[in-house]
C-alpha cells in the first residue's frame, strides 16, 4: 500500500538508476527487454520478498516457463503441445516453485526476517495459521506475476514511445505526464489477458443471460480497447484522461501489487526519459506467445543521450 511503498522509494530509485546507467553505458543501442525491463522489477520484488540475488535467475526462468508455456523460446518443451500437455508442464513448474518456497517458508518460521516471505509464512487468517496451499499461492503470484507484468508494461511503454517521437517529446517537456504514461502503458500492454470467474447466481451481462455455475472469461485485453469507454482506444496517449483500464482486474481480487508496479515504472521513466535525446526501434520487436500473460520478449532500440 502507498504509505509503506513511500518508504521504499529511495531504494527502488537506486535500483532504477543502476539499470539506466547500465543501459546508457552500453552505447547507443540495446534490447530493452533483456537489458533493462526484465531485470529491474525482478530485482525489486525479490528484495521485497526476501529471495537472495543468486536465485533471481532461477525465479525468472520458472516465471518464463510458467507464462511462456506456449512460447517455443521459453517453454520446457519445444514442440507444439496439446492443452493437456501444456497444463502438465505448467503443473511441473508450479511444483518447482512450491519446492523452493517450502524451504523458504520453513526458514522464515524458525528465523523471521524483515521481508514479505516472513509475513506470508507466519500469516494468520481468521485466527488460524495460513495453509500451505494459500501460502504457496501468494509466493508464486509475487515471485512470478510480481515482476513479469511490470516488465512487460515497462517495455510496452518504451516500444510505444520509440514509435511515437512526438509523444516522447510531450513527456520530456512536461514530466508531470509520467504517471499518465504509466497508466496508458499498462492499458496498452494489458499483460494479463484474462481471468475466469464462475457465476455464483443467475444474472445478466450486457443483455446475455448467465446461469449460476457458468464460467465467464473476463477479457481485460478486450475491455481495455472498449470504444464505448475509451476515446480512440487504439491510439496511445500518455495524457489520456480518464483512463479507467482494467489491467489490474476488478473487485475482490484486484491486484495487490498495483501501487508497487506503478511506482516502479514511474521511477524508471523519471530516471530514463530525461537522459534520452532520441529513441527509435532498431529492428523488429517480438511478443511472447501466450493466451494468458504476455508482453514484449525482444525490443531492439537505438537511442541518443541528451
Ligand atoms: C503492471 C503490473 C501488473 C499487472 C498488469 C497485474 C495484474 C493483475 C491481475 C489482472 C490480477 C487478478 C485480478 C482479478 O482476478 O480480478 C492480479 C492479482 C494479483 N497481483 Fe498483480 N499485476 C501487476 C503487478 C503486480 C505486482 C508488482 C505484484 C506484487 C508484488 C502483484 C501481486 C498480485 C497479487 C498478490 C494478486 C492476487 C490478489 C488476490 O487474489 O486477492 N501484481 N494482478
Amino acid at each position: 500500500m502507498p504509505p509503506n511503498l513511500k518508504k521504499m522509494e529511495d531504494g527502488i530509485r537506486h535500483i532504477a538508476r543502476r539499470a539506466v546507467d547500465r543501459m546508457c553505458a552500453g552505447g547507443g543501442n540495446c534490447d530493452f527487454v533483456k537489458d533493462v525491463a526484465l531485470g529491474y522489477p525482478l530485482h525489486v520484488v525479490m528484495e521485497i520478498l526476501g529471495v537472495p540475488e543468486e536465485d533471481e535467475a532461477r525465479m525468472l526462468m520458472l516465471t518464463q516457463q510458467l507464462f511462456g508455456a506456449q512460447d517455443p523460446d521459453t517453454a520446457r518443451a519445444r514442440n507444439a503441445m496439446t492443452t493437456e500437455q501444456t497444463s502438465n508442464l505448467m503443473q511441473g513448474v508450479v511444483a518447482d516453485f512450491n519446492a523452493y518456497f517450502r524451504d523458504i517458508s520453513a526458514q522464515r518460521r524458525t528465523t523471521p526476517r524483515e521481508d514479505l516471505a516472513t509475513v506470508i509464512a507466519n500469516a494468520q487468517i481468521d485466527g488460524r495459521p495460513i495453509s500451505d496451499i494459500e501460502a504457496m499461492g501468494y509466493y508464486i503470484i509475487v515471485a512470478a506475476a510480481g515482476h513479469d507484468t511490470t516488465s512487460s508494461s515497462t517495455a510496452g511503454a518504451i516500444w510505444a514511445l520509440a514509435e511515437r517521437p512526438e509523444e516522447l517529446a510531450k513527456i520530456k517537456a512536461d514530466p508531470s505526464l509520467v504517471p499518465g504514461l504509466v497508466d496508458e502503458a499498462i492499458r496498452w500492454t494489458t499483460p494479463v489477458k484474462h481471468f475466469m470467474r464462475t457465476a455464483t447466481a443467475d444474472t445478466e451481462v450486457g443483455g446475455r443471460p448467465i446461469a449460476k455455475g457458468d464460467w465467464l472469461m473476463l477479457c481485460y485485453a478486450s475491455g481495455n480497447r472498449d470504444e464505448s469507454v475509451f476515446e480512440d482506444p487504439f491510439v496511445f496517449r500518455a495524457d489520456r484522461k480518464p483512463n479507467r483500464h482494467l489491467s489490474f482486474g476488478y473487485g475482490a481480487h484486484l491486484c495487490l501489487g498495483q501501487h508497487l508496479a506503478k511506482m516502479e515504472m514511474r521511477i524508471l521513466f523519471e530516471e530514463l526519459l530525461p537522459r534520452l535525446k532520441m529513441l527509435a526501434l532498431d529492428g523488429e520487436p517480438k511478443m511472447s506467445q501466450s493466451t494468458f500473460v504476455n508482453g514484449p520478449k525482444a525490443l531492439p532500440v537505438r537511442f541518443e543521450l541528451a
